[in-house]
């Protein structure tokens, strides 16, 4: 039986970029399925709006670290965002979490040139179990999460936040980009036709057969667009997720971009 102290161990043992079960689920989480991680790992880099943007903006917010200093990325997706804190900063290491099996396989080729500064695991967002980051000794520098605390709703992402607080290093921050809850029927209009708007600008840049505009209408990947919403997809208010970082003792909460209903925001640990 595995407890959260000795996968962890056995975690800084293991050859780099391994791909293992950590803590979470057999990876058939409800939400989020790999048929998702197909069309998004297809299409993603269109449907994201203004994608090098924001992963620019996330990386140069992440604090100066060195050797033996680590980063979280939690759903990491295809490892996008981790290869470049990998590339920003020569000596700290990333732990790249993510619930998908196919997502994970993709991250782990992806940062494999990274040796042992990257490694990747499985994990259940919504679960308790993996949260004291134990196996990052003196808690990581930065936790940084992209397009999916959306997945859980208010409540959980208030504990979400409460517990990251704990995990970090002093000084540390903590980073998310994601989908935000507009509150008027006008503020969700804006956020519908501007990642409309987006994603059919980003299209005109595929090369392909297939026209990434038409997927991202096809799928009904636009949340704000839909009467129907999926329910796994669970956006939070901003100024509600920012408070929820103040409750969390999490200091120069700030806002860094927001457009089509995405935002990036963050906090940061007291020393
Ligand atoms: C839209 S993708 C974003 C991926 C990546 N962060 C990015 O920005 O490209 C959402 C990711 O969250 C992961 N995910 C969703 N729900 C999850 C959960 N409950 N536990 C772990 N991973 C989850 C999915 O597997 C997927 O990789």
């Amino acid at each position: 039986m595995w407890t959260t102290a000795s996968v962890w161990s056995a975690f800084r043992a293991r050859v780099p970029t391994a791909i293992d079960r950590i803590v979470g689920t057999d990876g058939q989480k409800p939400g989020w399925q790999e048929s998702d991680s197909a069309v998004f790992m297809d299409w993603g880099q269109y449907f994201v709006p203004h994608r090098a943007t924001q992963l620019r903006i996330i990386r140069d917010l992440t604090p100066e670290a060195g050797s033996g200093e680590s980063y979280v990325d939690l759903c990491c997706g295809e490892g996008r965002l981790s290869e470049a804190l990998l590339q920003a900063r020569p000596e700290p290491s990333v732990l790249a979490l993510d619930g998908s099996e196919a997502m994970r396989q993709v991250t782990a080729a992806r940062l494999a040139p990274f040796g042992e500064r990257a490694r990747v695991a499985a994990f259940d967002l919504g679960s308790d179990g993996w949260r004291k980051l134990s196996g990052v000794p003196g808690g990581p520098l930065a936790i940084v999460s992209s397009l999916a605390i959306h997945h859980l709703d208010g409540r959980q992402k208030a504990k979400l936040y409460a517990d990251m607080y704990q995990a970090l290093k002093p000084g540390g921050r903590f980073i998310i980009a994601d989908l935000i809850e507009p509150l008027s029927p006008a503020a969700t209009s804006v956020a519908a036709w501007t990642w409309d708007q987006s994603t059919r600008e980003a299209a005109q840049e595929h090369q392909g057969p297939e026209d990434p505009y038409q997927k991202f209408v096809a799928t009904g990947w636009n949340y704000y667009a839909d009467p129907y919403p999926d329910p796994i997809d669970k956006p939070s208010p901003l100024l509600a997720q920012l408070k929820w970082l103040e409750q969390a003792r999490f200091i120069e909460v700030d806002v860094h971009w927001l457009l089509a209903g995405h935002a990036i925001f963050s906090g940061r640990k007291t020393t």
